[in-house]
């Protein structure tokens, strides 16, 4: 059963994402070269518990952080410690928060100071994957036709797509259903419904879309070493299109028409 969420949940969905957004925010003001993500960590904790919120990874499934930061080459989950950003290092910051019992959770790839061409490519195709899976996310659509468009944008490019990581419901509780895939299964999937809440979160490798767990039991990377990046919305399926809940000031690089 995957929720059909009020407009009053909605709202409070909106809060709990609109305090992910001002942690991106945040962040992407203090990534540069020197600073630890350790350091990124406990702002992003501090803020989001000014807020009155909670960090909702911190103890799912024992995950330490409040955040999952992962640099170059990893792909998702990388957990702040030590490590020291380097400048032209691409970093994504994946944030999730509990208000009210209901969830927030999105991610943005950062780039750490002047970062390649090659690299500038992979952020920019899979923010624009994201933008038309967020199209896709239309009442009356399979939930196919927003693990299409990620596929194809990705593809087109001759990317890597992750394939053994997803997106997901998000709302009551940080994961629910459906599995948002980031390809094509061949399956129609469920039909979309006005008020259904989708995190859709494209993990896009600039070579292979193989990854591996690191012995951390959490740290994810790519098989090859090469550079991946992660951009992820919490999103309102309606009439038209998906509504983004987890925007901000992001908009000053995103809401694009392409
Ligand atoms: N955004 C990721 C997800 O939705 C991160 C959660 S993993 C956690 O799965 F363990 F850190 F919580
Ligand atoms: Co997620």
């Amino acid at each position: 059963m995957i929720a059909i969420r009020s407009e009053r949940e909605i709202d409070l969905l909106r809060a709990a994402n609109a305090i992910v957004a001002e942690v991106h925010d945040l962040l992407s003001e203090m990534v540069r070269p020197g600073v630890t993500t350790r350091e990124l960590d406990r702002a992003a904790e501090s803020l989001i518990r000014e807020r009155g919120a909670k960090p909702a990874f911190k103890g799912y499934r024992g995950y330490p952080a409040a955040t999952c930061i992962s640099v170059e080459s990893e792909v998702i989950h990388g957990i702040p410690g030590k490590r020291v950003l380097h400048e032209g290092e691409i970093v994504s910051v994946d944030v999730g928060t509990v208000h009210h019992g209901y969830y927030g959770d999105a991610a943005v790839t950062l780039a750490c100071g002047a970062v390649d061409a090659a690299r500038l490519r992979l952020m920019d195709v899979t923010d624009l994957a994201l933008s038309r899976a967020v199209r896709a996310a239309r009442a009356g659509n399979f939930l196919r036709e927003v693990s299409v468009a990620v596929e194809s944008t990705c593809k087109a490019a001759g990317f890597g797509v992750v394939r053994d990581f997803v997106g997901h419901g998000v709302g009551t509780a940080l994961h629910e259903e459906p599995q948002v895939l980031n390809f094509d299964s061949g399956e129609p999937g469920p039909l979309l419904r006005a008020g259904m809440v989708l995190a859709i979160e494209p993990m896009v490798n600039m070579g292979t879309h193989r990854v591996r767990v690191l012995r951390d039991g959490w740290t994810t990377v790519t098989a090859d070493g090469k550079p991946s990046a992660h951009y992820e919305h919490s999103v309102v399926v309606r009439e038209h299109g998906g509504e983004i809940l987890s925007q901000g000031t992001r908009l000053r690089w995103g809401c694009r028409s392409d």
